[in-house]
């Protein structure tokens, strides 16, 4: 059967990689987390100080990182390693939230990310998400959604998803922390966060996890129909 690549794009908590990971489960297609990527490299900035105002310091950090994905056998989940280190709790963490949106703003970044996601999607049979699967990755995918949901909504279930991994954080900081997240992603000149043409749209407010995954589910059968 033909392989197909399905991009999940849209605003920031609103159910994304939950929908991918069940989406790549049921394909048997690998699930690539695009964010974490980008949590990735903003970690090891951090730990750097990478001056983010200086291009030739940003380039050289650049060209010292590796960030690569493996499955945990136990767990069965895809975890994400930075220089062979697994990082996936760390970047998870309010601190990397609030500033993954100005690194991932600067142009030699989204350079290195976008070739280095083009390469992991060649053969196709990948489900990503993110914010430019659909317009600067993978343009030609053959499945496009754009999710999104009221930001009160998302803050609640990202509130909930922290506070299951033990972390407290205020309901307003996380809204603050979501919209902010939003605006620097829609509005950045390089690959912004925005619906391409061809994407549905998928609005979760209202609606369960599994509705989320038979949404997408049905558009992949369509595809592969008329591929
Ligand atoms: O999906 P996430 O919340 O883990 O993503 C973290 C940040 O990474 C998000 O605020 C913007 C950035 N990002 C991006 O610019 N492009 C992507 N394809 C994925 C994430």
């Amino acid at each position: 059967m033909k392989k197909i690549v399905v991009a999940l794009d849209g605003h920031s908590s609103c159910g994304k990689s939950t929908t991918a990971k069940k989406v790549a489960q049921e394909l048997g297609y690998a699930y690539i987390d695009t964010g974490a990527m980008y949590r990735a490299v903003t970690l090891y900035f951090l730990e750097h100080y990478i001056d983010l105002t200086n291009p030739k310091k940003v380039q050289e950090a650049l060209d010292n990182i590796e960030v690569t994905f493996h499955r945990n056998s136990k767990t069965g989940r895809n975890e994400v390693f930075l220089n062979g280190l697994n990082v996936e709790d760390e970047i998870r963490k309010m601190y990397i939230s609030d500033k993954v949106s100005e690194v991932s703003v600067l142009a030699p970044v989204r350079h290195a990310m976008v070739a280095e996601q083009k390469k992991m999607g060649k053969r196709r049979g990948v489900v990503m998400d993110g914010r430019d699967i659909g317009t600067a990755v993978f343009p030609d995918a053959e499945v496009k959604v754009f999710m999104t949901a009221d930001v009160g909504i998302r803050a609640k279930r990202r509130q909930q998803e922290l506070f299951e991994k033990k972390q407290l954080v205020p309901y307003d900081e996380i809204v603050d922390n979501l919209k902010k997240r939003d605006f620097i992603d829609s509005t950045r000149a390089e690959s912004p966060l925005k619906k391409a043409e061809d994407a549905h749209v998928l609005d979760t407010s209202y609606i369960t996890v599994d509705e989320q995954v038979d949404f997408v589910l049905d558009l992949v059968a369509s595809a592969l129909l008329h591929k």
